[in-house]
C-alpha cells in the first residue's frame, strides 16, 4: 500500500522570525494501537503561535516541530485498541495532550501541540486517542478549530478554580480570542460582563455579543476603578487578565475581595509594576493558568452545544499553503510582540 503523505508547516527555530516556518511534505506515521489518524479540515492561529517564532514564548518548546495547537477534522482510521473514536467522527485537538483531568503537572505541561509535539498545521496527523475531544455538534470545522487554546483557557479561567455563578461579574480585556470566549461563556452562565477595548469600532461588536458595559482602556486610564464603580463599589468577581504590564495594576483596582484574577497573558509586556503582595492588600487570588484539561474541554463542548455558542471568526480565511501570510496578517492586526 502506498504511504500516506501530508503537507505541513514546520517550525525550525526561533531565530528567523516568520522565516523560521518551512513548508514540506512528510510521510504520515502508521497508526498505533491506541492512536487515531485525523484528516485536519481547519486550524487556527493564536498569539502564542506568533510569539513562538519571535522567541518570546515562556512555555516548553522542542524544534523542529509542526506548528499550531488548534485544529479540527475527522477521524479517518482508529487503531485496534481505540475505544473512543471511529472513522467519520468529528474531533478537535487538545492543547496539552497529556493534561487529561485534574491539576496540570510538569509532564503534562511538556505536551503542548505545536510546541513540543507536532501540531495542526498539516493535512493529516496521528494523535493518541486521549489527545482529541468530540467537536461540538452545532459548529463547523472552521468554528471548532478555534477551541483548543483560547476557548479552553477562557473556560478554565471562569470555571477551573472557583466556578463562576449566575449574577456574578466578569471583566475581560480587549477583543482577542481568550477575551471574546470568556465574554460568551460568562454571558451564557448568567454573569454581568464588563469588557475593555482600545477600539471605538469594536464597542458595537462587544455589545452585540452581550457585554453589559464596554470601557475604552486607552481613553480611560483608570478603567479598573471605573469597573469597580460599575459593580456598586464591591469589585469584580472574575478578571480575565491578558495584558500583564499595563493592565494588572488596574485589575487589582477592580477586583472584589476574594475575587479571582486569572493571570493568562502578557499582551502589554511581561513586567508589570504591581507585585503579588497586592493580592494580600486586596484580599484576592491571582492564579496563573496554562490552557486546560481534556475533562474541562469536554464540559466546555457541552456548554457550547447547550447554549449554541458560535466562535467569532475573522472574515479572512487562508489555505494551508498561505499559512505564512496568515501569521503576517495576524501579527499586523495584533500589535507589537
Ligand atoms: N496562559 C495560557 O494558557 C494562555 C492561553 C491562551 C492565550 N494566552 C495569552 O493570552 C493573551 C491573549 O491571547 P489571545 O489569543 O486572546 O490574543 P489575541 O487574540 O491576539 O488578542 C488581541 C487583542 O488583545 C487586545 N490587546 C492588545 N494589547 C493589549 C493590552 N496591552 N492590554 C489589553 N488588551 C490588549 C487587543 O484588543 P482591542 O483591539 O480590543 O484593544 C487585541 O485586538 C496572550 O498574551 C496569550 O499569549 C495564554
Amino acid at each position: 500500500m502506498a504511504l500516506l503523505t501530508t503537507k505541513q508547516w514546520k517550525i525550525t527555530g526561533t531565530d528567523h522570525d516568520f522565516d523560521g516556518l518551512s513548508f514540506e511534505e512528510a510521510i504520515v506515521p502508521q497508526v498505533g494501537e491506541n492512536e487515531v489518524l485525523v484528516k485536519l479540515r481547519a486550524a487556527s492561529l493564536n498569539y502564542r503561535d506568533l510569539v513562538i517564532l519571535k522567541d518570546k514564548y515562556p512555555f516548553p518548546l522542542k524544534f523542529p516541530v509542526v506548528g499550531g495547537s488548534d485544529g479540527a477534522g475527522e477521524v479517518v482510521k482508529a487503531g485496534p485498541k481505540v475505544s473512543k473514536w471511529k472513522a467519520g467522527d468529528n474531533v478537535v485537538t487538545l492543547f496539552n495532550q497529556g493534561h487529561q483531568y485534574g491539576p496540570l503537572d510538569i509532564a503534562g505541561a511538556h505536551t503542548g501541540l505545536g510546541g513540543v509535539i507536532d501540531g495542526t498545521l498539516r493535512q493529516y496527523a496521528v494523535f493518541n486517542e486521549n489527545g482529541l475531544v468530540r467537536a461540538p455538534k452545532n459548529l463547523s470545522h472552521l468554528e471548532s478549530c478555534t477551541l483548543s487554546c483560547a476557548a479552553l483557557t477562557a473556560w478554565n479561567a471562569l470555571f477551573g478554580l472557583k466556578p463562576l455563578k449566575a449574577g456574578e461579574s466578569v471583566l475581560v480585556q480587549g477583543t482577542g480570542g481568550v477575551s471574546i470566549f470568556a465574554l460568551q461563556f460568562a454571558k451564557a452562565a448568567g454573569a454581568v460582563v464588563i469588557a475593555t477595548t482600545s477600539s471605538k469600532e469594536k464597542v458595537e461588536m462587544f455589545k452585540k455579543l452581550g457585554a453589559d458595559y464596554v470601557l475604552n482602556y486607552k481613553e480611560d486610564k483608570h478603567w479598573g476603578e471605573t469597573a469597580r464603580d460599575l459593580t456598586g463599589g464591591q469589585g469584580v468577581d472574575h478578571i480575565v487578565e491578558v495584558g500583564g504590564e499595563g493592565t494588572l495594576e488596574q485589575s487589582l483596582k477592580a477586583i472584589k475581595m476574594e475575587g479571582i484574577i486569572s493571570i493568562i497573558g502578557f499582551l502589554g509586556g511581561a513586567k508589570p509594576q504591581s507585585s503579588v503582595i497586592e493580592c494580600l492588600t486586596n484580599i484576592c487570588t491571582a492564579r496563573g493558568l496554562f490552557v486546560g484539561s481534556r475533562a474541562m474541554m469536554e464540559d466546555m463542548v457541552a456548554a457550547i452545544e447547550a447554549n449554541d455558542i458560535h466562535p467569532v471568526i475573522d472574515n479572512k480565511v487562508f489555505t494551508l499553503e498561505e499559512t505564512k501570510e496568515a501569521y503576517t496578517y495576524m501579527f499586523g492586526i495584533a500589535y507589537t510582540c
